[in-house]
């Protein structure tokens, strides 16, 4: 079987203990500090806090706010969330507590509940405060504490302008549940925990991921190639300097590497494979996210995998074409707020996906 895996969230063998990391969010869900967990896509955060609500043994929910359509749609999910923290049998006590009756479907064998209000667009704000207020009211009733996740939090502003003052509003008073929120876009995380303007203004510990310590990181993925009877220890620093220890590139490699080797012993040449079979794969969607470019997006990304790391000195404008230091530092905004662009530990920027860097490269060179 393949010892890495990559995509969704990860768990026991696939995942690497970021010890400390869990240590800190299980300590402060235990004190009931609310937390604000931040980093770029696809460093771990949904795995990780899977792992911790796992090892703190504490009731909890959790909402992906990439999947909700509306505010009545999260008015469904988030009672029928809240809903499953409690006894199957104790579920119509609850229900008389909202002003507005859902529609309930219960299959009794697997305590699966599926929970639908029809409304009407006037009564969105009672629904919506009302299914808010459930868990808190479960929690002191059965004398519990919760701890509700809210997964890419940054959706809210699109789901609905107002949502994150009518949560924010209901959240304050609520002693017995301690929320989670993780978000994927800095900026738009910290415009809305960090700006006095914004309801949701300190309302958190904010916590920020890393990527997975090299050591840490090494050690995981020769064990995991060692299970196989693969010994990965002439490769490793290799690996971890292509995907600069970024969690899903690094299993995503790993996982290709796997494939493609025949040997008991990796060397350097079935990297160069793996990365060339990669790149080949997803040519498609690489073509893609290129052909979404403007001009300056272009000059600007072709100067950075040219390892050119400053868009906005007059040095790179000139030698690249671009208008102006303005227009390029505009640019590097918008890509860097898009998450194609990360800044590396130096400050200088570079393409967040290394395979696709490789895949630009690769075909600028066969013109
Ligand atoms: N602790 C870890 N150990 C090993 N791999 C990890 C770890 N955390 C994340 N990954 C890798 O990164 C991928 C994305 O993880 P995920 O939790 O979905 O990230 P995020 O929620 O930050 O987008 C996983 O599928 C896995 O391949
Ligand atoms: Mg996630």
């Amino acid at each position: 079987m393949n010892p890495f895996k990559f995509g969704n969230v990860v768990t026991g063998e696939y995942f690497t203990n970021r010890k400390k990391e869990i240590k800190e969010i299980v300590s402060e869900i235990k004190a009931g500090q609310h937390i604000v967990l931040m980093s770029p896509r696809r460093y771990g955060k949904t795995s990780l806090v899977d792992e911790a609500m796992k090892i703190s043994g504490v009731k909890w929910f959790k909402m992906n706010m990439e999947l909700i359509a509306g505010e009545v749609d999260m008015a469904n999910y988030y009672v029928r969330n809240a809903l499953s923290l409690n006894k199957f049998e104790k579920i119509k006590h609850y229900l008389k507590s909202l002003k507005i009756q859902p529609y309930i479907q219960m299959q009794p064998e697997t305590n699966d509940v599926s929970v639908s209000f029809n409304m009407e667009s006037r009564n969105i704000s009672t629904l919506l405060l009302d299914s808010l207020q459930l868990p808190e009211t479960i929690a002191r009733n059965i004398k519990q504490r919760f701890v509700v996740v809210f997964d890419e939090f940054q959706e809210i502003r699109r789901i609905s302008p107002m949502l994150e003052r009518k949560m924010r509003g209901i959240f304050q008073y609520h002693q017995n549940i301690t929320y989670i929120f993780i978000g994927s876009q800095e900026s738009m995380i910290r415009e809305i925990f960090q700006n006095k303007k914004n309801p949701f203004y300190k309302f958190g510990r904010h916590i920020t991921l890393n990527k997975i310590d090299l050591p840490e990181f090494s050690e995981f993925i020769i064990k995991r190639f060692a299970s196989q009877k693969i010994d990965a220890s002439k490769v490793i620093d290799d690996i971890l300097e292509f995907t600069d220890c970024h969690p899903y590139y690094t299993q995503q490699l790993c996982h290709e590497i796997y494939i493609l080797n025949e040997k008991k012993t990796l060397f350097k040449s079935v990297i160069d494979k793996a990365v060339d079979q990669i790149v080949t794969e997803h040519h498609a969607d690489y073509s893609r996210w290129w052909n979404t470019l403007t001009n300056t997006e272009r000059k600007v990304i072709i100067g950075i995998v040219s390892g050119d790391h400053n868009p906005t000195s007059q040095e790179f404008i000139k030698k690249y074409g671009i208008k102006s230091a303005s227009t390029s530092g505009s640019v590097v905004g918008k890509l860097t707020t898009a998450g194609t662009l990360v800044k590396k530990n130096g400050g200088d920027l570079k393409i967040e996906d290394p395979f696709w860097e490789k895949w630009i490269l690769k075909n600028r060179q066969q013109r």
